[in-house]
């Protein structure tokens, strides 16, 4: 039976900015089509924003405009409170006072729910009221309803996703267009894809923060951020983007979950954020720009991969009305009805544990720069045996390639197979004590995504 005669659900926001206001135009732009979804009219009541003549300029007479975001929170009329202000300092106040007011959150802030996740979830099932976050990850994209909801029947084995449009549109440019890292960075922030604090983008800090979201609803665990492995492109040269489109891969920032299991054993989550090489042939690996695309591998479903716009004004307002809709569905259902903002029952949640970065096995791209001389290959490949690593390829750079001055160095690449990150340490240390290696060691992780 329809609800469409029940009064609206009233909706405060808290920040006004890229997102905010998306949010505000998107709910305008299509209220009619969304209240015939929701079954309930959603209005944006009261918006709270430090710039009050800006957000006035924006909202004009549809909603009162306040600067001080808890007269929002105290004001008895509203149902659900949106937080589009960032961070984790007066963001997370404003929530858990939210909750403590008994309004249902919804949220596009990763790094607040990844640090404090647990504790905001206790306080919301505590007090029955949902914590919608479907912008927070990868921006338009539905990827936490599809894999909370539409995989459902899953085991997942891994999640794998390029979730930060910043770092993706600056790799992109760099390589396309040749520009510096800096002048497109500058562009990422113009465009309003860029956090607050930039080195959150370039770091893999913002991509961790989502990565580890996405490992807390594919496998029931709490959000442990700091457990998240996290390296960033910042040291990422130019050298070895171009290596490794000469061998048929892409450098990517991936955000990667992945269970590990050996011989049926599950022995715990792999969480790690980093620079990765991914074959050409992938799609994922021709997703460029601001673009976001995330790969689940489920037991049932196979593989699946899910494309969009993972940051920007409406893109990211799109996953958060998606959100208001579902709450406006279901604000008059018992709190047992919600879907658990981790997929799993809080009662029923994993014990297995996010694996040390020593542990993780991956297949990796190793560079050195070493003296042209014969021998050097040998003990290099010597050292790796010793580790137990299998070599898959192993190319080889002219010297004056690389010096350019006919010189008497060589850049050697190897390719390896799978192998854990701790053997690789143990080699990489022997392999730099070498007199014959000559510059700091380049190590890239592979993945084939298959
Ligand atoms: P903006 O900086 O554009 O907007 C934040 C707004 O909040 C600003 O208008 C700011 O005002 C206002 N504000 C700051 N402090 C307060 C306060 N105490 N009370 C009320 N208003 C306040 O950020 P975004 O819209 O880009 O991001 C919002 C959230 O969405 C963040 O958590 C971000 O990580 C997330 N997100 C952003 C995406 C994007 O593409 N931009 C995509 C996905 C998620 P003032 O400007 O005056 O400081
Ligand atoms: N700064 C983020 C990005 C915004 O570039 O992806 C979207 O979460």
């Amino acid at each position: 039976m329809s609800q469409d005669n029940q009064k609206p659900v009233r909706v405060g926001l808290l920040g006004i900015g890229t997102v905010g206001g998306g949010t505000f135009t998107v709910l305008k732009r299509n209220q009619e089509e969304i209240r015939r979804r929701a079954g309930r009219g959603i209005s944006i009541d009261m918006v709270a924003d430090l710039n009050v003549d800006r957000a006035k300029e924006l909202v004009g007479d549809a909603a009162e405009v306040v600067s001080d975001a808890r007269q929002v929170i105290a004001n008895p009329n509203i149902d659900v409170v949106v937080e589009l202000i960032g961070g984790y300092g007066i963001a997370k106040t404003l929530v858990l006072e939210a909750i403590a007011a008994g309004k249902h959150v919804v949220t596009a802030n990763k790094a607040l729910l990844a640090v404090h996740g647990t504790e905001i979830f206790a306080a919301a099932r505590e007090k029955g009221v949902m914590v919608a976050f479907e912008a927070a990850v990868a921006g338009g994209i539905p990827i936490i309803k599809s894999l909370r909801e539409g995989l459902t029947a899953n085991q997942i084995q891994w999640v794998a996703g390029i979730i930060n449009g910043t770092t993706n549109f600056i790799l992109s440019e760099m390589r396309d267009k040749g520009l510096d890292f800096d002048v497109v960075l500058k562009e990422a922030q113009r465009l309003g894809y860029a956090e607050a604090d930039p080195t959150f983008d370039i770091e893999g800090v913002d991509a961790a923060h989502k990565a580890t979201l996405l490992s807390a609803i594919a496998y029931g665990i709490p959000v442990q951020f700091d457990k998240a492995y996290v390296e960033g492109i910042t040291k990422l040269s130019a050298v070895d983007i171009k290596y490794a489109e000469q061998l048929g891969y892409r450098i990517k920032l991936l955000g990667i979950a992945r269970r590990q299991e050996v011989n049926g054993k599950v022995l715990g989550i792999e969480l790690r954020t980093h620079p990765t090489l991914v074959p050409q042939r992938r799609l994922i690996a021709n997703v460029e720009g601001a673009m976001n695309a995330v790969m689940v591998q489920g037991d049932a479903v196979g593989t699946t991969m899910y494309y969009g716009k993972g940051a920007g004004s409406e893109p990211t307002a799109s996953a958060v009305v998606a959100d208001l809709v579902d709450i406006a569905r279901l604000t008059d259902a018992p709190a047992a009805s919600y879907v658990p903002p981790l997929a799993f029952q809080h009662d029923s949640m994993s014990t297995l544990p996010i694996l040390p970065i020593e542990e993780v096995v991956t297949s990796f791209y190793v560079r050195l720069r070493v003296a042209d001389q014969t021998g050097v290959l040998a003990k290099i490949t010597g050292i790796l045996a010793e580790q137990g690593i299998s070599i898959d390829a192993v190319i080889q750079r002219e010297a004056d390639e690389v010096s350019g001055e006919g010189g008497n160095q060589t850049d050697l690449i190897l390719l390896t197979h799978d192998t854990k990150e701790g053997s690789m340490n143990k080699a990489i240390a022997a392999m730099q004590a070498l007199p014959t290696v000559l510059a700091p060691i380049v190590r890239l992780r592979k993945e084939e995504l298959a």
